[in-house]
């Protein structure tokens, strides 16, 4: 059976002082807290098992928020990564929940309005150890994401974190197909400057082991990480919640 997981630590700096006392991944977003759209993006994909990876200071909201996942229809679980260490760092702390199972990783600062099941059934039957799903967006959006470089017959070349002239406009969304093999490969990885191990080292080691596979999405995809994103996102949900994938769990809770 395939496991999700969502990464929901990290200080949200970007986001002070909404985030002083409050998680990032609880601040509203139309009608639902920020976790809840990954989480069903989790659910929608036929994930039963989920564990949820924050700070040691804000798992106790999410629990209190989300308690067992019964009322969702999961089974969730929970882990503490000590230190906001990078978004390897927090797969990582997934290693014993994981096992042997094929895995979904999510961003909970990640919405996607379509369902990804299509392409989760593509990694489930696949042989590649890690699926990217990728979006194309405005080039504003690109400078500010984990952005591909495509080769001239339009194979993914590399990849480029935040940089000002972004190599493509197709950025790599927070949603990852993974198999246990990333773990092994996590353990290689060395911090960079800014004291993170970053996630395009996770994108170049798949590329380089050539098992790596990319996924397209249509459109919709919403990283709600700073202040703009935040409003963006917000009236962009209040537009397009009824028609988006979200809709009918949200009438469903609604008539308790
Ligand atoms: O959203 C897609 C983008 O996510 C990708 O395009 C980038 O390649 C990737 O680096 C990442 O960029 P962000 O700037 O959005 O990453 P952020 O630091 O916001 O972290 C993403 C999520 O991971 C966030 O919801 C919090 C969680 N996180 C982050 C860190 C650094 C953790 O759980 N632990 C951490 O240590």
């Amino acid at each position: 059976m395939m496991k999700g997981i969502i990464l929901a630590g990290g200080q949200g700096t970007r986001l002070r002082p909404l985030t002083k006392v409050t998680n990032k991944h609880l601040l509203p977003i139309y009608k639902w807290p920020m976790i809840y759209y990954p989480l069903h993006t989790l659910i929608d994909a036929g994930i039963k098992e989920i564990l949820i990876i924050s700070g040691q200071d804000t798992l106790p909201e999410l629990i209190d928020l989300l308690g067992d996942g019964n009322d969702f229809g999961v089974d969730l679980t929970y882990r503490v990564q000590m230190v906001p260490g990078g978004i390897p760092h927090a797969i990582a702390v997934a290693e014993k929940f994981v096992g042997t199972d094929k895995f979904l990783s999510i961003h909970g600062d990640n919405i996607i309005l379509d369902s990804v099941q299509s392409h989760v059934e593509l990694f489930k039957k696949g042989k590649e150890e890690c699926r990217l799903v990728l979006v194309e967006t405005t080039p504003e959006a690109a400078q500010k994401s984990g952005v591909v470089e495509f080769d001239a017959k339009g194979n993914v070349k590399g990849f480029v974190e935040k940089s000002p002239n972004p190599p493509s406009q197709w950025v790599v969304t927070g949603l990852y197909m993974l198999t246990p093999a990333v773990f092994d490969l996590i353990r290689t990885f060395k911090p960079s400057g800014r004291g993170e191990i970053e996630s395009t080292d996770l994108y170049n080691a798949f590329l380089q082991r050539k098992t790596l596979a990319v996924s397209k999405l249509k459109d919709g995809w919403i990283d709600a990480g700073t202040f703009d994103d935040l409003v963006t996102t917000n009236r962009y949900m209040q537009e397009h919640f009824e028609k988006s994938v979200f809709a009918p769990y949200a009438a469903k809770y609604s008539k308790g």
